[in-house]
């Protein structure tokens, strides 16, 4: 088995967390467990970008100093990723001493190899994007995210010759040796190198809240440039403990479309400069509005994943916004979409499924039994593993959720045309054949949506008796039909999605 290192954004601590970050994580914590299910040595790291202009002001606009405001909105952060049950292994903040230093190493890399130089800098910056911004990327003078129009901006500040790397990341991601996904995103990086990447500023002058230049005190480092590092510097790049060895590469940093220029352009430029191998992919996936707004304070359509997790549970909001929108395209969520996809899928779909089958073979010892038609689940089963695998790896998280559902509407198919309830009374022998083929199907379904809803998948094999001696067990095992066997007991099923009280 392999090691799988995954990284999110590390999100800015100038607001509360709301679902839009929760949905980079969720996908992540998937990607993450359904690794670990599979055995690989996994590393999954998240955190939060603490330094820069936009956190200061927001740290004075709260009355504070910039140092507690950031320790109380990272707390908020790890707060709501820990009520979504995200099982991130590691927790970066950039104002942690190791990342300071580590941050400047990479800096003092960069202007002994000669990739840095010092003039001036005249033109545009959006504080709410803490990027540069062209002309031509404003409408009506404002940029188009913050509707505020962004600084004019005339300083010496130290530039990275990022041109210099242009051509070398174009024929990387043309061979396929760092990829870019999904594919409409990478063409519209490859567009853009193929019109050419201009050197960036690295370095601003007035900005204090932020990390020192180790080579120019009078300048600190462009947040951007900083909080790009901690990829590596949580796992120490240049120290000798040999983490960085073993997790480096990473195997997939995901983000939004939104800041996938400096994942797929910027990121891999600055690694090269210091000789230090690119990630193997980079994955960009949607925007989504809320009721088919943009998520805004102004608008007051921000929803908390907190508020979400505690009425419908961490898990179903997982599974709504995994199955919701299709994971690189770009979607809607709303709360009326949450409730029909809670009863539908959930509550009257899985729920249902798996509270029948326990209530049609608990309150006895129950003898397995497969019979004849067993040969249609097995088909069906070891095709939906089959593709599960490659849908995991295509991070097509929605269609390996309508893959597993498959299964589900088979079961619930068959149990229609059987009708256990009457083989019960006069057919004992097809009975518990019946029932054999639906309850080795749901111990599939368990472990199917394990990393999707790791409390039902959990639920699911526990109440089958099963959660406890599979788990330590190689997933080709877990994944062969007929695997359960013998006697067994099962208990009166607990609700796997109680009715939402409003
Ligand atoms: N701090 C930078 C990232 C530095 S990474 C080295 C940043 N932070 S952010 O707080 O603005 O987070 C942006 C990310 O949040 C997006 O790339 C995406 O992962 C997530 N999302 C924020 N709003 C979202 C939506 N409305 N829809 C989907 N993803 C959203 O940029």
């Amino acid at each position: 088995m392999g090691k799988f290192y995954i990284t999110t954004p590390i999100y800015y601590v100038n607001g509360k967390p709301h679902i839009g970050h929760a949905y980079t994580n969720i996908a992540a914590d998937v990607l993450s467990r359904y690794h670990r299910m599979i055995g690989d040595d996994v590393k999954f790291l998240t955190g939060t970008d603490e330094h820069g202009k936009k956190i200061a002001e927001a740290a004075a606009k709260n009355g504070l100093a910039p140092q507690q405001f950031v320790d109380e909105l990272s707390a908020q952060f790890q707060t709501a990723w820990d009520s979504l049950d995200i099982s991130h292994d590691q927790w970066i903040r950039t104002t942690d001493a190791q990342h300071e230093e580590i941050a400047k190493e990479f800096l003092n890399k960069l202007h002994d190899g000669g990739h840095l130089y010092k003039d001036e800098y005249e033109g545009l910056y959006c504080v709410g994007c803490e990027a540069y911004k062209t002309e031509s990327e404003l409408v009506d003078g404002l940029c188009p995210d913050h509707k505020v129009a962004p600084i004019k901006l005339k300083e010496e500040n130290w530039f990275f010759k990022l041109s210099a790397f242009n051509d070398k990341i174009k024929s990387l991601i043309e061979s396929g040796e760092f990829v870019v996904e999904p594919e409409s995103r990478r063409n519209e990086i490859l567009a853009m190198l193929e019109r050419g990447m201009n050197d960036i500023p690295i370095s601003r002058k007035d900005v204090e809240w932020a990390i020192p230049l180790p080579f120019d005190e009078e300048q600190t480092c462009y947040v951007w440039i900083e909080a790009l590092m901690n990829y590596v510097s949580a796992i120490n790049v240049f120290g000798d403990d040999g983490e960085f060895e073993k997790w480096w590469p990473a195997n997939v940093q995901i983000m939004a479309k939104d800041i996938l220029k400096f994942h797929a352009i910027i990121w891999p430029a600055m690694l090269m400069a210091v000789d230090l191998p690119l990630p193997k992919k980079v994955f960009a996936h949607g925007f989504f509005t809320i009721d088919g707004q943009k998520i805004s304070k102004t608008i007051g359509n921000v929803i908390d994943p907190i508020d979400w997790s505690t009425k419908y549970t961490s898990d179903a909001v997982k599974y709504f916004l995994l199955r919701e929108i299709p994971f690189g395209g770009d979607g809607d969520v709303s709360e009326t979409r949450m409730n029909e996809r809670y009863g539908s899928d959930l509550a009257n779909g899985v729920g249902n499924l798996f509270s029948r089958v326990l209530a049609l073979s608990s309150k006895q010892v129950f003898h397995t039994a497969y019979g004849e038609d067993a040969s249609e689940f097995e088909k069906l089963v070891n095709e939906i593993w089959s593709n599960y695998d490659s849908q995991m790896d295509a991070l097509a998280f929605h269609d390996c959720l309508a893959n597993i559902w498959k299964l589900v509407s088979h079961c619930d198919g068959y149990i229609e045309q059987n009708k256990p309830w009457e083989l019960a009374k006069n057919d004992e022998s097809r009975y518990f054949i019946v029932l054999t083929h639906l309850l080795e199907s749901l111990r599939h379904i368990g472990w199917m949506i394990y990393p999707f809803m790791p409390q039902t998948g959990e639920s699911i094999l526990q109440q089958l008796g099963v959660f406890d001696t599979e788990k330590e067990e190689e997933l080709k095992n877990i994944r062969k039909w007929g695997k359960m066997n013998g006697d067994i007991t099962l208990q009166k099923a607990q609700p796997l999605f109680p009715r939402i009280e409003d």
